[in-house]
């Protein structure tokens, strides 16, 4: 067993507060178990403080290459060392990683709007539903597509976008989609990536039935020529109605951060403190986020490929763990609560206390 230790964004501490040391351990707990080569014990995992600086510690079997490369992308990771010698003055032999990471940092920072989810947590819940999936071990070997049924201006999007998996979305406020559509137009050709977009309504029997974002595009021109391209497919609907306009077991991954369920003030949303109340404005109180999930889940779990995996945040506050996973449940879905799966729920703000469920669709 060799000892390792890695480094924590400082941005991690300003999203979570109390709850960073918790969230940092609970992820890596669930990608442990997806890792290709090493064992990881996860009773090994711990805090250290080493030379006034805090890391999270955990003892594994010798890393390969594409263990690093997994755990590379832990939504707190900074550095990832070998620790050699010991406490309190080891020495840090740092592992070189390689992130999936294809485009700027700013396709996932520079939309800053009232309602959005904070991009920290959304990689967090991307990552532990991938590593949930039968498909973690096929990432950089076929493109896994994502789908955001309530993706909001797309943050769920861009990380996926980020992680070169193709992504769909829907959301039926239209200023969000609109406020999207012009972002993401704006940024490929701000980054001169090879590309085509459109954003235009779809019609049926002569009547505009949704609008719909569509976007093609590369890291680099030789990919694009090579028609080695990302698809961005995003749909102005209500989310029951995905099925209309995704394919059947379209998606490899299903992730969604549910609306909150409380009126929501400007300042909580991702932006003062770097914490992020997620998503919510007035409409949102039409329909509690159990009711729409409930009517919902049936569509996303369609949706999902088997072996595919589904990952959603929620309020505690607002629904019950149990209500939730039955809701997922009822669609055909397995819940998954192992321990692991049990350590995510943390404080947001006084109105929202903050969990995360995943659940599997079967194999074939
Ligand atoms: C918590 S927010 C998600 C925010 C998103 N992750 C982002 O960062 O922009 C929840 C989203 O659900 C959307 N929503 C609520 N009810 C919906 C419905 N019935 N159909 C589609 N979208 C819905 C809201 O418009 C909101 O954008």
């Amino acid at each position: 067993m060799s000892r390792y230790a890695f480094l924590i964004l400082p941005s991690h501490n300003r999203v979570y507060a109390d709850a960073a040391p918790s969230m940092a351990r609970a992820e890596l707990a669930v990608l442990a178990a997806a890792l290709p080569d090493a064992t990881l014990d996860t009773g090994s995992v711990t805090e250290a403080v080493i030379g006034g600086v805090p890391y999270v510690t955990f003892e594994a079997g010798e890393l390969s290459q594409r263990d690093a490369d997994l755990l590379a992308n832990l939504s707190a990771l900074y550095a990832l060392f070998e620790v050699r010698g010991d406490l309190p003055r080891p020495l840090l032999q740092p592992v070189p990683l390689c992130r999936l990471d294809r485009y700027d940092d700013d396709l996932l920072t520079i939309l800053k709007y009232a309602g959005k989810t904070n991009e920290q947590f959304t990689k967090l819940l991307l990552n532990v539903t991938l590593a949930s999936s039968a498909f973690v071990s096929e990432v950089g070997t076929r493109r896994l597509a994502v789908l955001d049924p309530l993706c909001g201006r797309g943050t769920t999007l861009n990380q996926a976008l980020m992680y070169g998996f193709d992504a769909y979305g829907a959301d039926v406020d239209a200023r969000d989609i609109e406020a999207y559509a012009v972002f993401i137009q704006r940024w490929l050709k701000d980054k001169r990536l090879k590309h085509q977009a459109s954003f235009s309504p779809v019609r049926r029997d002569r009547r505009v039935v949704a609008k719909r974002l569509t976007a093609e595009f590369a890291a680099s021109k030789d990919e694009y020529k090579a028609g080695d391209v990302q698809h961005l497919d995003v749909i102005e609907a209500d989310t029951s109605r995905v099925g209309e306009f995704f394919r059947k077991e379209s998606a490899d991954l299903v992730v969604a951060d549910l609306p909150y369920g409380v009126q929501h003030g400007s300042h909580a949303g991702g932006q003062a403190g770097g914490r992020s109340g997620g998503g919510d404005r007035p409409r949102s109180l039409t329909r509690s986020p159990l009711d729409l999930l409930r009517t919902a889940a049936p569509a996303w779990a369609k949706a999902l490929r088997p072996g595919g995996a589904l990952g959603i945040s929620w309020n505690t506050h607002v629904a019950r763990r149990e209500d939730a996973a039955d809701a997922l449940s009822a669609a055909g879905l397995e819940v998954l609560d192992a321990p692991a799966y049990l350590g995510f729920r943390h404080r947001v703000d006084q109105a929202i206390s903050r969990d995360i469920l995943i659940a599997r669709k079967r194999a074939a």
